[in-house]
């Protein structure tokens, strides 16, 4: 048996950034509706409040948008919040949501003058159906082939004025024409554990828990960054104040919670540090190729590129080189293991390294 069969897998983890049942609940009554009501994100916000303002004093609509950065940071809840802002109507789909070009015709179609597309995870369209996207970004119109073989022709139907905003985790993978016809592109950062504490207190709030300041600070700066992860540990722990305590949620309280958790100081789980120790133990700290690394932990690439590594490597503890990923200095010392530079074999290493 593999080391690692009895770790818990990707879809219970807790730290998840992906969308889960559990979050719908809640997520929808935390969710701020204007952009002055939204915590973070200062320069997107500033770009965006300036756009928005100018298209109303023109009375014009906004140019299609593309939001990229990690999960979690809340690209669905500032598109909503841009449509409303706008006093348009929201639409939202996703890539792998729309099989054929009917599919997206038929939304294009429903349209008014000026609504918002939402489409989430815009790199996983597929190609037939991006095809039909270009005119209609373009030249808001919607090119329908009619008939078949030599008698085929084209009519071109015009479509209202529309915004799509798009949203990625992984702007690199959209083709050059797509990207192209996207007149804003902004990305989205991790949150700072100060940004999160504010989130909190505002979802405390609304959720009628009582929360001291040092309680928030503590579940935010256990949150890598990602306010939906910061919600999901204030439920988690408002559970354990509730049990164990007197309801309140203390720093006592929090970090007691997120210690049974597992969830350490950082926000690092037993993911999170199998997968650093597993560079160290199986290649002496890296560099090791992305397949080879999600092989040995048996995690798909994507999970570790989209998922760990964005935290790990704005926390300094891993570090991506063209020969592949490599543990920093920083993470052998949060993990108690001794140093040896990324790359050397033990016996390189001197004793009194
Ligand atoms: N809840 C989730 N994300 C938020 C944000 N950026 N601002 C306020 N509340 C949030």
């Amino acid at each position: 048996m593999n080391d690692y069969e009895n770790e818990m897998n990707f879809e219970d983890r807790i730290l998840e950034t992906a969308y889960t049942a559990e979050d719908s609940e809640t997520e929808f009554s935390l969710r701020p509706r204007t952009l002055d009501e939204y915590i973070g994100q200062e320069k997107a916000k500033e770009i965006l409040k300036i756009y928005i303002d100018a298209v109303k004093l023109r009375g014009d609509t906004l140019d299609h948008v593309l939001l990229y950065g990690p999960p979690g940071l809340g690209k669905t809840t500032l598109s909503a919040i841009i449509a409303s802002e706008l006093g348009v109507n929201f639409r939202v789909t996703s890539g792998p949501a729309i099989e054929k070009q009917g599919d997206l015709a038929a939304l294009l179609t429903n349209l008014g003058q000026g609504d918002v597309l939402f489409i989430d995870e815009i790199h996983r369209l597929n190609r037939n159906v991006e095809e039909i996207l270009y005119p209609a970004m373009e030249d808001f119109a919607l090119d329908i082939i009619i008939g078949k073989g030599p008698a085929a022709r084209s009519i071109r139907l015009p479509l209202q004025r529309f915004t799509l905003i798009g949203a990625t985790t992984r702007a690199g993978q959209l083709t050059t024409p797509l990207r192209d016809r996207f007149g804003v592109l902004l990305r989205l950062e991790l949150y700072t554990p100060k940004e999160l504490a504010q989130i909190v207190t505002r979802s405390a709030g609304i959720l009628d828990i009582p929360i001291t300041e040092d309680g928030a600070l503590e579940i935010a700066s256990r949150s890598r960054g990602t306010p939906r992860i910061a919600n999901r540990l204030l439920k988690r722990v408002r559970d354990y104040a509730q049990v164990k305590g007197d309801g309140c949620i203390t720093l006592e309280s929090a970090s007691a919670a997120l210690r049974m958790l597992e969830i350490d100081e950082l926000g690092l789980d037993n993911t999170d540090r199998r997968m650093m120790e597993t560079i160290i133990h199986f290649y002496n700290g890296g560099p090791v190729g992305l397949e080879t690394l999600a092989a040995t932990i048996g995690e798909e690439a994507i999970t570790i590129e989209d998922v760990y590594e964005p935290y790990l490597m704005q926390i300094g503890f891993i570090s991506r080189t063209p020969r592949g990923r490599c543990v920093t200095k920083l993470a052998y010392e949060h993990l108690g293991i001794p140093y040896q530079p990324a790359g050397a074999s033990p016996d390189q290493i001197s004793i009194d390294e």
